[in-house]
């Protein structure tokens, strides 16, 4: 369906968003760097679904609600454009190309190429494998420490992603990775840090660390002389740098080596972070999620089938990803006008979807405030309105790990809660979340621990 009573085509006498005005001169530059999840959802309570802001010198357009992301969904592909949002990204890793800037046909074609490497059997296959990562570095854990919880979970999930997709350990690049993607995304895709940081030396020493450890690992699996049962991210890329056309130069196969981490190395630390902080302030789930990790690994190692069975772990695991949404929206370039809930948006426009608005709704999530294990299972399944769950994003561009993630965050968590036992530093501690560039625990969350086993 193109048009309907919530958007159009045709633009003809519809006026401009209201304008959300902010500070003389910096405008909402200083909600949209702190949290600006807090400040679209205060926005579309006071001004609507559609809102212009200003950010100093930029200016956007914010679409939010569930309409927002039907409108996504259904027929993004027609108006909206990822380009130009992550172009600099892409030609600083020397190509033109990376699967989030791709529009239409091409963007479908590298996504057929990358899904079977990206999707869920990517790690159900190899639990046993993810699980050592954790014991690795949990073992190194002494009881009564004082944890830094972000670098200890960034540690993990880079270790997890390079096994898991590449074969290939990162190890010392975990260090590289974070700082290059950290601030190569924050001054060159958010653009909220200056662009002077990218001749700082050790950035340059990280950046090209990065690319190094891309061509090992590519180097690692073509070397490679027998059969893998399952091919991996990197063997779908050798297989298609080998054909007489290959879909991908070599700058942009080293870039989608480069992808997972890009992708899910954040993210699922940062969502690992925000689950942690969520059981720690709400007992009763804790427990609940405690009674059934320890019943998992009764019998040894678990089992990929088991993890269905596991209600409260998996309800705090979508109730993590309601309340704290790391990706908390999208940002687009509209390619066509079109009319969004009677206002105009011109061609050129940058928008903003707001695609996590809705987990903040009551009419959706009654009492979103609390944190609420159970909504996600029969007969509430609260999520499962239109366009009112959101946290892996809408549209041509639906996080294409998301059911990876969905399990290395229940396992990852399963397993740590079995191995350790973790308390707040204070039970009056909130966690403070920022935008760097996903949204994320401030650097000082720390957490007492203790070995269980
Ligand atoms: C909690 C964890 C995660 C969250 C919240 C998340 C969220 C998102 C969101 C919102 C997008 C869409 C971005 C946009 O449209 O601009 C996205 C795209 C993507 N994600 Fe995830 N993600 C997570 C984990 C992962 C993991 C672990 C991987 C794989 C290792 C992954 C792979 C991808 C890829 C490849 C895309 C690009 C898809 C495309 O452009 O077609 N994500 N993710």
């Amino acid at each position: 369906m193109l048009d309907n009573a919530i958007w159009s085509r045709d633009i003809t006498n519809k006026p401009l968003p209201p304008l959300v005005t902010g500070l003389p001169f910096l405008g909402s530059s200083l909600e949209l760097s702190s949290n600006s999840l807090n400040f679209f959802v205060k926005s579309y309570h006071d001004v609507g679904e559609i809102f212009r802001i200003r950010a100093a010198h930029r200016r956007f357009t914010v679409l939010a609600g569930s309409e927002a992301n039907q409108f996504v969904n259904q027929t993004g592909a027609d108006f909206l454009s990822s380009k130009d949002f992550w172009q600099d990204f892409a030609k600083e890793l020397g190509t033109e190309e990376l699967l989030i800037s791709l529009d239409g046909d091409r963007h479908q074609q590298m996504r057929r190429l990358l899904q079977s490497g990206y999707s869920r059997n990517a790690i159900i296959h190899a639990f046993p494998e993810t699980i050592q990562v954790i014991t690795n570095l949990t073992d190194r854990v002494e009881s009564g420490q004082r944890l830094q919880v972000l670098p200890f979970l960034q540690q993990i999930i880079c270790e997890q992603l390079g096994m898991l997709l590449a074969d290939y350990s990162p190890s010392d690049y975990c260090a590289d990775l974070v700082k290059f993607l950290k601030t190569a995304l924050n001054v060159m895709v958010t653009k909220q840090w200056p662009s002077f940081l990218l001749y700082q030396p050790s950035y340059r020493r990280a950046k090209q660390r990065v690319i190094e450890l891309a061509r090992l690992a590519i180097a690692k699996n073509r070397d490679r002389t027998s059969q893998r049962d399952r091919p991996n991210l990197i063997d779908d890329l050798i297989a298609d740098s080998q054909k007489a056309q290959p879909m991908l130069s070599e700058a942009e196969l080293i870039a989608a080596a480069i992808g997972p981490y890009l992708a899910g190395l954040d993210t699922v630390a940062n969502t690992c972070a925000f689950m942690l902080y969520a059981l720690l302030k709400n007992p009763e789930a804790m427990a609940k999620v405690q009674q059934e990790v320890d019943l998992l690994f009764q019998n040894g190692l678990p089992k990929a089938e088991q993890l269905r069975g596991m209600s409260a772990l998996h309800g705090a695991a979508m109730e993590t990803l309601r309340m704290y949404p790391v990706a908390a929206a999208i940002q687009r370039t509209a390619i066509a006008p079109f009319t969004f809930k009677g206002f105009r948006v011109d061609r050129g426009t940058t928008l903003i979807i707001a695609t996590t608005v809705p987990h903040f709704l009551p009419q959706f999530f009654p009492n979103p405030e609390v944190f609420d294990i159970d909504r996600f299972h029969p007969p509430r399944s609260e999520h499962k309105q239109n366009g009112a769950f959101a946290p892996f994003g809408a549209g041509t561009h639906l996080c294409l790990g998301n059911g990876l993630a969905e399990v290395q965050i229940m396992l990852t968590m399963a397993t740590l809660l079995h191995q350790l036992e973790f308390s707040l530093e204070s039970p009056n501690y909130q966690i403070q979340a920022i935008n760097n560039p996903t949204l994320s625990p401030r650097n000082r969350f720390y957490l007492q621990v203790q070995r269980r086993k």
